[in-house]
């Protein structure tokens, strides 16, 4: 088992490295490479990320690397294949700008493949398999544990091309959770690393859902000395978008003024109700008390659980009552 992980790990480094040079010197690579320039990525930008082109065709993977059964077998474990019903193989990707996925290992586990124009998928990723986990990498967090020798800060994005942009732009600290949802999984990785995270999804409905997740999410690791805020874009715009528009500084300043997670908490229940009125109060102490409930125990959660109070007009122990309330009795 062991000897033959390896050699899988072995198998998508060189694959990431056929895909560079690809973008480099194949035939067809101009479109790709237009494309990249088009968004505003220099060569190096493009080359830290190892980012590369899969030319079109359905069996240049296959035939490059699936020389025999078991590095046929190997590429369709990898997710770098697929097998149609007739048992026939053919490579994932085909035409598009490939970005590889590093685990913290800095180990490549999974690509991204971004198509040139509007087709449908945008982009396509690999399959859950034994060496990539969705829910548990994040896209650019080997990368910018690389460039700073001590990470302070990691911003979380949703997309490939929103690390890639703020890269180029000089903040080399975004990482994207890779269209899932983030999840606590996520942010235990990122605090194993630095102290603040800063969430920075797309201004849209769904990157809005988004920040109320990671929030739910965000509150069982706010332990003392972490730092949690939110940065809320411009309607319709994303990192990438954003970061172009205002340029590396300007994005900067943007990060400084992010809200942290106490003034999202309270105003995302203020926007979803007036919290003026008695009866929203009431709401406010019934909905926020279980969740702060969530928090470990410390400075931080005393602090909330005092600004609730001073909120609702209610004293900690009807707070407290509420908690109990909304958590069923343990059997
Ligand atoms: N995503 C995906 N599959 C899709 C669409 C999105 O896996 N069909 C993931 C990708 O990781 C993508 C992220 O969700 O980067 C965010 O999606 P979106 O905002 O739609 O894409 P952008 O990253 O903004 O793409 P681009 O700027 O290249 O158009
Ligand atoms: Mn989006
Ligand atoms: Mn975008
Ligand atoms: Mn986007
Ligand atoms: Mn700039």
């Amino acid at each position: 088992q062991q000897a033959r992980r390896k050699t899988i790990f072995d198998l998508m480094e060189q694959i990431a490295s056929h895909y560079q040079k690809a973008l480099r010197d194949h035939p067809k690579a101009q479109t790709a490479v237009d494309y990249l320039r088009k968004r505003g990525l220099s060569g190096q930008i493009s080359r830290d990320f190892g980012i590369g082109f899969a030319p079109p065709g359905w069996d240049n993977l296959l035939k490059q690397f699936g020389t025999t059964e078991e590095s046929r077998q190997q590429l369709l474990d990898a997710g770098m294949l697929i097998e149609n019903d007739d048992g026939k193989l053919y490579d994932r990707f085909r035409e598009r700008i490939m970005f590889p996925i590093r685990d913290n290992r800095g180990r490549v586990v999974a690509f991204g493949g971004r198509v040139l124009g509007d087709d449908k998928p945008k982009y396509l990723n690999s399959p859950e398999t034994d060496i990539f986990h969705k829910g548990r990498e994040l896209y650019g967090l080997y990368e910018a544990r690389q460039f700073y020798r001590k990470l302070e800060r990691v911003i979380v994005v949703e997309g490939y091309m929103d690390v890639v942009a703020l890269a180029q732009h000089g903040i080399r600290c975004a990482v994207a959770t890779l269209g899932t949802a983030s999840n606590s999984d996520h942010l235990r990785t990122v605090f194993r690393y630095c102290s603040e995270i800063i969430f920075c999804f797309d201004g849209d409905e769904a990157g809005r859902r988004a920040a109320q997740r990671a929030l739910e999410n965000a509150l069982p690791t706010m332990e003392d000395g972490r730092s949690i805020r939110f940065l809320f874009l411009a309607e319709g715009e994303d990192p990438d978008d954003t970061v172009r528009r205002v340029g590396g500084t300007g994005f900067e300043a943007l990060v400084a003024q992010a809200a942290p997670l106490e003034s999202h908490f309270f105003d995302s229940f203020a926007q979803q109700f007036d919290t003026n009125s008695m009866e929203g109060k009431a709401r406010l102490a019934k909905q926020a008390s279980p969740m702060l409930a969530q928090l470990p125990n410390g400075v931080f959660k005393e602090l909330m659980i005092e600004e609730l109070a001073k909120r609702s007009g209610l004293r900690r122990q009807a707070l407290e009552e509420l908690q109990r309330e909304a958590t069923p009795p343990q059997s």
